[in-house]
């Protein structure tokens, strides 16, 4: 089967790694020349476990390349995944541009059966736009080209393995032989174990949405049950556990912390809750979601301030500044939003990332970016840990506490132990547990 892939994102490349994986012929496509140069070479644009091995595997396999040229590729493609970007528009409605523009670009150099895929994230109905343009746009063989989607589960950090293990696959179509392609498509996956989960089109559209708002709602739960443990001398760690023992809410996705961020959760969020309104049912909870999530932050920075008073002249070293870790993206990151209200209200942040400094700098340019945690937390008045890279849980604290000014933790990701921050002589902040003071 050849497959052709729209977009090199980060579900895009994604997909071109794991499907040639799969011994596929793959295309990737993209209009970014340069970026289809470097890929070509051979080198990743971002960092993601597993993209690197797997490109430099595809390529050498001679069953994986890149291509600017559409007309090139797109004829004798049998499937065509779209995974362009659904970036928020002002009103928080996703911007569906890019996805029209792949639709125009299939129509015109389709040829014979081609399966349409959308694997970007959209509002339930866009596959019948998608349709209407490819009939639009391919007048004299429209009824070859078939729509359907295939929403991407994977997670940044973990996105290739997600990618060959799914905990589900999820195909919404309407014609049968759509089914049969995509089916074919993926079974090596299905033979596996990976479950298929079949269904309409709208039903598969707005499944994504459901899962990612859902999972949002969780971690909004967590954090605003961290706000009346603090006050209520509860510990939020514990009580996340006893909900997580009962199987009918699982423990996943319930640490409190500096809330979601990333490209997914914020915007999948706004962008489901417009939908809601625009076919009237107002989901007032979404709403309530993502302003727990923005308290998050300012409650980290009033312990910042709780702890520091004036926060004028206070050097203050920020630990992590992806969105999560095991990944280079601060896209909507939690600790750029964090680092940024710090700078705002007078403070000299240095920060340490072990892959996203370069990102984080450009995000918010007035940070001051340290080789190490050592080094942004030397002078420090107050450290924050503002993403849980494993390597912070390993910090020698000894010299932790003789590199800093004053030795004050706030901990936004429940990193360490208040017992051994007690002992080791801290005054700490965790979220949602009792403080050392
Ligand atoms: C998320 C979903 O988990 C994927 O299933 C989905 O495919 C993807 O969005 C997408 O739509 O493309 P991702 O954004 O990579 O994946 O990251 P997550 O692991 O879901 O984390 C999102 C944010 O929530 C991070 O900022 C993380 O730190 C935060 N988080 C997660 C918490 O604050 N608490 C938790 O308990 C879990």
């Amino acid at each position: 089967m050849r497959i052709c892939v729209i977009g090199t994102g980060h579900v895009g490349l994604i997909t071109c790694v794991s499907l040639a994986e799969l011994g596929y012929e793959v295309v990737g496509i993209d209009s970014d020349e340069e970026k289809m140069e470097q890929l070509t070479r051979g080198v990743s644009p971002f960092f993601e476990p597993g993209v690197q091995e797997y490109l430099t595997k595809g390529l050498a396999a001679g069953n994986l390349r890149f291509s600017a040229q559409p007309e090139e590729c797109i004829p004798d493609a049998d499937v065509v995944f779209v995974c362009v970007g659904t970036p928020a528009r002002a009103t928080g409605e996703a911007n569906l541009i890019a996805v029209e523009q792949a639709a125009t670009v299939v129509a015109k150099h389709a040829s014979g059966r081609t399966v349409v895929v959308e694997k970007s994230t959209v509002p339930a109905g866009t596959s019948a736009r998608v349709k209407r343009t490819l009939q639009r746009e391919c007048t004299d063989q429209a009824e070859e080209l078939e729509v359907v989607s295939n929403p991407e589960f994977l997670r940044e950090g973990m996105a290739v393995e997600d990618s060959l293990h799914p905990d589900r696959i999820l195909i919404g179509a309407e014609a049968e032989w759509a089914f049969e392609v995509m089916r074919e498509l993926y079974r090596p996956l299905t033979d596996q174990g990976s479950p298929l989960i079949e269904t309409n089109i709208a039903t598969a559209e707005l499944a994504k949405h459901a899962c990612n708002a859902f999972l949002a709602l969780k971690i909004s739960y967590a954090n605003a049950l961290a706000r009346i443990c603090e006050r209520a001398g509860a510990d939020v760690v514990s009580v996340a556990d006893v909900m997580g023992s009962d199987p009918r809410i699982g423990r996943a996705f319930l640490n409190a912390g500096l809330g979601y961020g990333g490209y997914c959760f914020p915007k999948d969020l706004v962008a489901f809750e417009r939908l809601a309104a625009r076919s009237g049912y107002n989901f007032g909870l979404l709403h309530e979601v993502a302003a727990i999530n923005e308290q998050a932050i300012e409650a980290a920075v009033d312990k910042v301030k709780d702890a520091l008073w004036n926060l004028e002249d206070k050097k203050i070293a920020v630990l992590g500044l992806s969105f999560k870790p095991g990944t280079d993206d601060v896209r909507f990151s939690p600790a750029l939003a964090l680092a940024a209200r710090l700078i705002e209200e007078g403070a000299r942040v240095v920060g340490y990332d072990p892959e996203a400094s370069t990102g984080a700098k450009a995000e918010v340019p007035e940070i001051e970016i340290a080789p190490d945690a050592y080094e942004a937390l030397s002078g420090a008045h107050c450290a924050v840990v503002a993403t849980e890279w494993g390597e912070f849980a390993q910090l020698d604290l000894e010299r932790v506490k003789s590199e800093m000014a004053y030795p004050v933790v706030v901990d936004g990701r429940n990193v360490f132990d208040p017992q051994v921050m007690r002992a080791a002589g801290f005054v700490y902040y965790p979220a949602g547990r009792q403080p050392v003071l």
